[in-house]
């Protein structure tokens, strides 16, 4: 089948499209209704299907005589250590810690979170949470307790699981005191917190809630797994939205099996015992979908990496992890390979390498610019094949289908829509624009199978936020175009979140946080373009009057409390101080202006701009501080 048959026959006949694809999973209840809806009218597939899947993930594959095969890869560079599981070693201890939740209380329809570094018990922690039906809500372990602690608030579980600690290339992080503190601000109280013991660094203080991970392993029972209907909440992944609150995308379980199963083959064209490593963390949703659930479905063995692309310890890691465990496809962020190509810009740790068995290097998170598309075809034989999708997808919506039909790469295209996709351009008054016009990117609905459910206890927000705008259409909160042959362009987010090293950030969030300072009468955060990590924060305040607090200690103080509020991630290293903000006469900032300016863009001044003379000033300040000097276009 082409690229165009099988995508053509998913837009038109999507139920036989996706009833065959539900064939390919095993159920203990085969779905008979393949399409319905929810009560607010919410597309819904295989609303009646019951399955499990940590079933599906390991047991299957035992039951099929593949237990002795290698499910994980543990690849801990900042350790020093590899660690290979089987499917048997992997049931043996997620049942086992499974039968420890059951005995700590939790059941089926509890929340849990985890909040862990990249080690293997933190897919254990979701497989196990998936085994008896417990919804687990992963937390990436660079968020500070704060944003720990609101997620902790919205979705209430019943048990955190976490580990000692966490290591940041040579810095050890201790994670527990970040739990201890997070429930300290949260007003809920999670009954247990199960602490996985690394013994790395002092030994952690032992509080009356907390249960040890080996001991609760060690006296349990291994426990089967539970059936659960197909709109079984699997897990709650909070993202970034254009307010502080960040956003629950809850996950339903049978259609996300179906489509992680179809994104496997179709996709990322990997057959089941070859080995697929998605370098990033399972804090994000490519850890949920591409670390845990979608290659052991598919009876792959997935590689858990803690490290980075350099210093851990140098720019040839990735290779050195591609040869070693024979990775026959890879995922990361363009973020990775700018750094390494930084590093090493004439790949000699390359050439130092076997990489013959990859087959295709993906790439998603935020844009790849060409620069480095280049760089990485011209140094390595694989494919490199950008793809576009969000934590609300769950899995690709636009990408080259290379287990279909491997279309002609155009380097700036993210491809073309994945089946189940219909994506169209909008403009601005919910007109479709034509070829190579610039609009808002929206998917008619009913989106595919494995795509969010609703937004956890906020379904207002989630009408608001992705089906209101344009009646009828999810909006994906992105801008771009087709050309004339289909392929896609993403240019970017049309709203107030950035991707900073493919970690998606709320702009809106940080200025939260920098407006609390005392000194600060108002502010505007925006991202800005930077050269290795595609966007980066930039903070610009207007200071109170007669304040005279000095610019560095300023930026000093905001550095940190974005740093104690949000976690080092949001990476804010540049505060500016400005006499005042660009706005609208009606009184709202013009943060696309600015960005503009600091990108060193073309830009119209708006016609709504209540004073003209103040782009002037912006970019006077912006050049004084040398921002934008060194970003990439
Ligand atoms: N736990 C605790 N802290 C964390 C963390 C975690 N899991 N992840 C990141 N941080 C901290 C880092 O230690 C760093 O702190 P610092 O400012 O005190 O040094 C800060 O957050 C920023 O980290 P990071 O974004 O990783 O930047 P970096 O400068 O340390 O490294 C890169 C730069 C390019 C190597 C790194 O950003 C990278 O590997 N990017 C690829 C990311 C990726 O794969 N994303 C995929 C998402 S799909
Ligand atoms: P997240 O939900 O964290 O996966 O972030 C999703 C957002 O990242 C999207 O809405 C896009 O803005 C951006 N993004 C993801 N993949 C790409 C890509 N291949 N090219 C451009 N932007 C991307």
């Amino acid at each position: 089948m082409t690229y165009k048959e099988i995508y053509t026959e998913s837009i038109e006949q999507p139920e036989k499209f996706w009833k065959h694809h539900a064939d390919e999973i095993e159920w203990y209840s085969k779905p008979q209704i393949i399409t319905s809806e929810d009560e607010n009218g919410y597309p819904l597939w295989y609303k009646d299907g019951e399955l499990n899947v940590c079933y599906l993930a390991i047991d299957k594959h035992i039951q099929d005589g593949y237990g002795n095969n290698t499910a994980l890869i543990y690849d801990s560079p900042v350790t020093q250590n590899i660690k290979k599981y089987t499917f048997l070693e992997v049931k043996t201890e997620v049942a086992k810690l499974a039968g420890g939740m059951l005995s700590l209380g939790l059941k089926k329809g509890d929340t849990a979170v985890i909040y862990m570094p990249m080690i293997p018990q933190a897919a254990f922690a979701m497989l196990a949470c998936a085994r008896i039906g417990v919804t687990h809500s992963v937390v990436f372990g660079g968020f500070a307790p704060h944003e720990l602690a609101i997620r902790i608030d919205d979705c209430k579980p019943r048990v955190i699981i976490t580990a000692s600690s966490g290591i940041e290339i040579d810095r050890l992080i201790a994670y527990k005191p970040l739990v201890d503190e997070a429930i300290e601000l949260a007003s809920h109280r999670p009954k247990k917190v199960i602490v996985f013991n690394r013994k790395l660094g002092a030994r952690v203080p032992f509080k009356k809630y907390d249960v040890d991970y080996d001991a609760l392993i060690y006296g349990s029972e291994e426990t089967a797994c539970v059936p659960v209907n197909t709109t079984h909440p699997l897990y709650i992944l909070y993202t970034s939205g254009t307010t502080g609150k960040p956003k629950g995308v809850v996950r339903d379980t049978g259609g996300y099996a179906v489509a992680l199963k179809f994104s496997m083959t179709h996709i990322y064209n990997i057959k089941p015992d070859e080995v697929f490593w998605a370098a990033s963390d399972v804090g994000w949703v490519v850890g949920h979908s591409f670390i845990v659930y979608g290659p052991l479905i598919n009876r792959n063995t997935t590689v858990i990496f803690e490290g980075k692309p350099i210093k851990t310890p140098d720019a040839s890691t990735f290779w050195r992890v591609i040869a070693e465990h024979k990775v026959n496809a890879m995922f990361t962020a363009p973020t990775a390979i700018r750094a390494i190509k930084k590093e090493d810009p004439d790949g000699e740790f390359i050439k130092q390498y076997d990489l013959s068995s990859l087959k295709t290097q993906f790439l998603a998170g935020e844009r790849c610019d060409i620069a480095t598309l280049e760089w990485y075809q011209k140094h390595i034989p694989a494919p490199a094949i950008d793809h576009w999708w969000q934590t609300e997808s769950g899995w690709p919506m636009i990408a080259n289908l290379m287990g279909v039909e491997q279309l002609p790469i155009k380097p700036g295209s993210v491809g073309k829509a994945v089946c189940g996709y219909d994506i169209r351009i909008f403009s601005e008054d919910g007109t479709e624009l034509g070829a190579n016009k610039e609009g808002y990117v929206v998917v008619k609905l009913p989106l595919p199978p494995g795509t969010l459910l609703d937004l956890w206890q906020d379904n207002p927000r989630f009408k608001s936020g992705y089906l209101d705008q344009f009646p009828g259409y999810y909006f994906s909160g992105d801008g771009g175009y087709k050309d004339d042959e289909d392929y896609i362009f993403i240019t970017g987010r049309v709203d107030d979140v950035i991707n900073v090293a493919g970690h998606r950030l709320s702009t809106a969030e940080m200025e939260e946080v920098v407006s609390s300072h005392p000194s600060v009468a108002e502010c505007a955060v925006i991202g800005i373009n930077d050269s290795i990590k595609g966007q980066i924060p930039l903070a610009l305040v207007v200071v109170k009057l007669n304040d005279e607090i000095e610019h560095y200690q300023l930026q000093q103080e905001t550095i940190k409390l974005v740093r104690q509020q949000i976690g080092a991630v949001a990476s804010l290293q540049s505060v500016v101080i400005v006499d005042r903000l660009p706005k609208t006469r009606s009184g709202k900032i013009l943060r696309k202006l600015m960005r503009s300016i600091a990108d060193g863009e073309n830009f119209q001044i708006p016609s709504t701009i209540d004073d003209e003379n103040i782009v002037g000033e912006i970019d006077s300040v912006l050049q004084k501080y040398n921002i934008g000097i060194y970003n990439v276009k």
